[in-house]
């Protein structure tokens, strides 16, 4: 598996993109659930018009005419049904980020399903498990950065940590004008801003500000909270290309979940992530007044994003803001509460995979050489236990994530890790337990749909 694969690798020409015949016989997926839904919904995907301050208004495609999309909330171990009605004038499909269903409802175009034409329906059924925060998103093109996604939150029957009440909290780049990728190599140096520019470098689509739950700063949404509480914040980084870092003034963070899954309490006041992870964390309400959360672009120069944590008992007034980092939560401080199964000792297989930024004319950016979807599956076999190791040879972060299985890294459990730029190195390790056709892919979408993608595929 050299980096330096050049030239054009050849298409699998009559099969579905990216899931070519690596050789072997492909083992069939578990087969979707059956059992009556719990829990029933409607999503209908249509374009419309936001406000996400007084005086912006922009189109945008929603699910239900709502952006942020509709909250899906369900208990632990239910069957979650919903169907999509894609009222768009493009084909469309639904992902449920992190939840590892089976294969057929993974919501991944000409992968897992053929995509859902304009004005037809496709029902997704799974059943909710395990327990965590997650969001829902269009897995078709640029469609993520239009305005595609919603909050889908899996309650636990015990959590590991008490709370008296929760707020979901969703950071976003915010777009107004339809997306598209740069149209050649990124070299025309207009605003480059991943570090470097040039060959190497990235170029960041035009933002125009940061959002929470749907918000520009000049309009913040209002947590209303009572002195003496434990307040449960779920964060989801639900921004295309954006790395944030997060803070609430006045307070310190207990981070009690990473990518929904529980870890040991751990103090911070502040951390860092890229699109697609989730953190959850708890503050403890003793600090009375008015007081800002804020998401600030790692990669970019637009204000922060804020939402405002009001004490019932507060006089109004603008709130204050946090003070400058000084105890940022690091992946080496993440221990997951119970291991991931399949996955002590050496590794049954291992791929080292290389990231760059790809050499030809146009923008594209590669695993080992590769573009999806020209590109070589992963062959895997059922119950092995599967190291990826990977190597960042770009200047800019890929926040990589894997479709249908959580995975270790370090002593957390995740699926969705930042490698970081400049040689960063960064292992993890899975079981493979869930037979199918699975992404593996980088959550900034603009180099997901530049080619940073490979299928894991499962052969006998
Ligand atoms: Cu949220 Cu393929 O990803
Ligand atoms: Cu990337």
């Amino acid at each position: 598996m050299g980096a330096t694969t050049l030239g054009v690798i050849a298409g699998c020409s009559g099969q579905l993109p990216g899931s070519g015949d690596g050789g072997g016989r492909e083992v069939t997926p578990r087969s979707t659930v059956t059992a009556e839904p719990d829990t029933s919904v409607n999503l209908t995907a249509a374009s419309g018009t936001i406000r996400p301050a007084p005086e912006t208004s922009t189109t945008n495609w929603m699910y239900e005419g709502q952006f942020p999309g509709p909250e899906l909330r369900v208990q632990e171990g239910d069957v979650l049904s919903v169907e999509l009605t894609n009222d768009l004038q493009a084909k469309t499909t639904i992902h449920w980020h992190g939840i590892p269903v089976a294969n057929p409802m993974d919501g991944v175009p000409n992968v897992t399903q053929d995509p859902i034409d304009s004005g037809e329906t496709f029902t997704y059924t799974f059943r909710a498990e395990p327990a965590g925060t997650y969001f829902y998103h269009s897995h078709v093109g640029l469609q993520l950065d239009r305005g595609l996604f919603g909050p889908l939150i899996v309650e636990e029957r015990s959590p590991h940590v008490e709370y008296d009440r929760e707020y979901v909290v969703i950071v976003d780049d915010y777009l107004p004008e339809e997306p598209e990728l740069p149209s050649d190599g990124g070299m025309g140096g207009d605003g480059g801003m991943g570090g470097g520019g040039g060959m190497m470098g990235d170029v960041r689509p035009p933002y125009e500000g940061l959002l929470i739950n749907g918000r520009l700063p000049a309009d913040p949404p209002t947590f209303e909270v009572a002195e003496g509480e434990r307040i449960r914040f779920r964060f989801v980084n639900a921004g295309s290309a954006t790395v944030f870092g997060v803070r609430i003034a006045g307070h310190e963070m207990t981070v009690t979940h990473a990518d929904g899954r529980p870890v040991e309490p751990i103090d911070v006041d502040s951390f860092v992530f890229g699109a697609g992870e989730r953190y959850d964390a708890v503050i403890e309400a003793t600090n009375p007044g008015t007081w800002a959360v804020q998401a600030n672009a790692l990669d970019g120069n637009e204000p922060p994003a804020r939402a405002v944590v009001e004490y019932e008992s507060a006089s109004g007034g603008s709130p204050q803001s946090p003070s400058s980092a000084s105890n940022r939560l690091q992946y080496g401080d993440l221990q997951a509460i119970s291991s991931l199964d399949g996955v002590s000792g050496e590794p049954d297989r291992t791929f080292d995979l290389t990231l760059s930024r790809g050499r030809g004319q146009s923008y594209t950016w590669t695993i080992d050489g590769q573009a999806y979807p020209d590109a070589d599956p992963l062959q895997i076999r059922p119950d092995e236990h599967v190291r990826i190791r990977m190597t960042n040879r770009s200047p800019v972060v890929h926040p990589m994530h894997l479709h249908g299985h959580f995975f270790q890294v370090g002593d957390a459990i995740k699926d969705t890790v930042i490698v970081p730029g400049h040689r960063g190195q960064v292992t993890i390790d899975f079981h493979a337990d869930n037979p199918g056709r699975w992404l593996f892919h980088c959550h900034n979408l603009y180099h997901l749909d530049a080619g940073m993608a490979r299928v894991v595929r499962y052969v006998e």
